[in-house]
């Protein structure tokens, strides 16, 4: 199982953290990948000036707002799952 970690501290929180978690949570079921990879919320992860930061199980953090949260998912999280 592969761990994606969304953060939830208050800036991202700001920029939308809630609405990434949901987006992704909806591909993750569209893809059937519920078995494959799971969602975990996480405090600060020190990128605060960028959109909602996200990492990757490999400590690649990435970073997501709801315009490009599907794009990212499918080309930066599903090729590596
Ligand atoms: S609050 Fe999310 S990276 Fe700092």
């Amino acid at each position: 199982m592969k761990s994606i970690k969304i953060c939830i501290g208050s800036a991202c929180h700001i920029k939308g953290s809630e609405e990434v978690i949901e987006i992704f949570k909806n591909l993750i079921s569209k893809y059937n990948l519920e078995d494959k990879v799971e969602l975990l919320a996480s405090f600060c992860l020190g990128k605060c000036t960028k959109a909602v930061s996200v990492m990757r199980w490999d400590g690649e953090i990435l970073s997501v707002c709801k315009e490009n949260a599907k794009d990212i998912f499918e080309k930066n999280i599903m090729p590596y799952i």
